[in-house]
């Protein structure tokens, strides 16, 4: 078993290596596009040696790995033939690198057939930064009763039990998430009250968002709600005829399928994954109180830059309730924020009062900025 893992492993920095490898070149041949050396080699000869040792030392793994096979007595010591076959096709990000058991755990499945039923394994993958996961040839489970209608209100009386897979969660309806919190985003009467009032200054509701933008002679039409847990704001705001993709995990709890029923755009990506959404084409980034002091710094740093790149200039930033330390806030955040170079519209704190606030001396910020139509 011993041996097999190692292997596995072995394959496994073999195909990131490569990637790594190819992504470097792909760079420098870029950089030296108008030299006219790298019109006769378009690979450096160094690099290409690399190359081919690795790839020979993946075929030597794989073949090495289907000889061994017939004595390997564990099941875990076999390399799922779909991760390798994947491999061939797709780069396999760096970070599955780190949780091979995990990995090849979920690419163990019977081609053609119906998937395994492992969305937390998913779930754990994508958080520990493997993602995309590699793809899988098999059929993924659904219901068996074909809805007859869907809301177009989103914000329906109900959502319907009958429309989800409820096998992977604790809880196997919407009310029983709702007695566990009312405040997960499943009690649809609680969900109609948010973004609506005004009942300290770290809120924003949203007629006076949009209020702000038509006096700047702004326009929010297109947005991205980043931890946007059932897609509350996407609901409300497409009241308003905007359009809102709202990024969710499912920690738990059927979020993304909840965003979906709504009639909502749901995006299942990690928060440091880079925003699957073209240069400069979104009005509005809004941050719920997803996004605070427990991303690390440098995470959040690349994720503020992504915000940028999406954003189009005017457009706006919208930090919702973050909270962090206090002194963090003076020292970290409000500095990093500010090497954006926006303007501020709003800026408001407030020392976050629940039990864990008042033991960490945590504040909130509630911040609207505004990305410079030039820098
Ligand atoms: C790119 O061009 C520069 C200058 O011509 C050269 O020094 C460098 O080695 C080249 N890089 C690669 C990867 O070929
Ligand atoms: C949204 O669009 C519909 C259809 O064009 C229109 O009737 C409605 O007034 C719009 N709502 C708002 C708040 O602009
Ligand atoms: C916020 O908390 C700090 C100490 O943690 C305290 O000194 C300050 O007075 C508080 N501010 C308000 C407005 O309550």
């Amino acid at each position: 078993m011993g041996f097999g893992m190692g292997l596995n492993l072995l394959l496994l920095l073999a195909m990131v290596a490569t990637n790594i490898l190819s992504l470097y070149h792909l760079s420098s041949s870029l950089q030296n596009k108008s030299s006219s050396s790298s019109l006769s080699s378009p690979i450096p000869d160094h690099l290409h040696h690399q190359l081919n040792t690795i790839r020979a030392t993946i075929n030597h793994l794989t073949n090495l790995r289907s000889t061994t096979k017939p004595t390997s007595s564990k099941p875990i010591s076999s390399l799922p033939s779909d991760l390798l076959l994947y491999s061939h096709l797709s780069p396999i990000a760096s970070s599955c690198r780190n949780y091979p058991e995990l990995l090849h755990k979920y690419m163990n499945y019977k081609p053609y057939s119906i998937c395994p039923l492992d969305n937390d394994l998913a779930e754990s993958l994508i958080l520990r930064g493997c993602h995309p996961l590699p793809r899988r040839r098999c059929f993924s489970q659904t219901i068996t009763k074909i809805p007859s209608s869907l809301p177009i209100n989103p914000f329906p009386s109900s959502l319907p039990d009958s429309a989800m897979i409820w096998a992977s969660y604790r809880c196997k309806n919407f009310q029983c998430f709702n007695s566990v919190n009312e405040n997960l985003g499943f009690n649809m009467m609680i969900e109609s009250n948010k973004f609506t009032s005004f009942q300290s200054d770290l809120d924003l509701p949203i007629s006076q968002l949009l209020q702000i933008a038509k006096m700047g002679m702004s326009v929010i039409r297109l947005a991205l709600d980043v931890g946007a847990a059932t897609g509350t704001f996407a609901a409300k705001m497409k009241l308003y005829n905007v359009t809102v993709l709202s990024t969710s995990m499912n920690l738990g709890a059927p979020y993304n399928e909840v965003i979906a029923l709504r009639g909502l755009v749901p995006l299942h990506v990690p928060l440091q994954q880079r925003f699957p959404i073209f240069d400069g084409v979104v009005d509005l980034v809004r941050f719920s109180h997803a996004i605070n002091r427990w991303i690390p710094i440098n995470a959040m740093e690349f994720m503020f830059y992504d915000v940028d790149r999406v954003l189009r200039s005017g457009g706006y930033f919208w930090l919702d309730h973050f909270f962090s330390k206090g002194v963090d806030l003076e020292k970290i955040y409000a500095p990093l924020i500010g090497k954006l170079g926006y303007k501020k519209i709003k800026w408001a704190t407030a020392n976050k009062t629940d039990s864990s606030g008042l033991k960490n001396g945590e504040v909130y910020l509630t911040a609207l900025l505004q990305k410079p139509i030039v820098k």
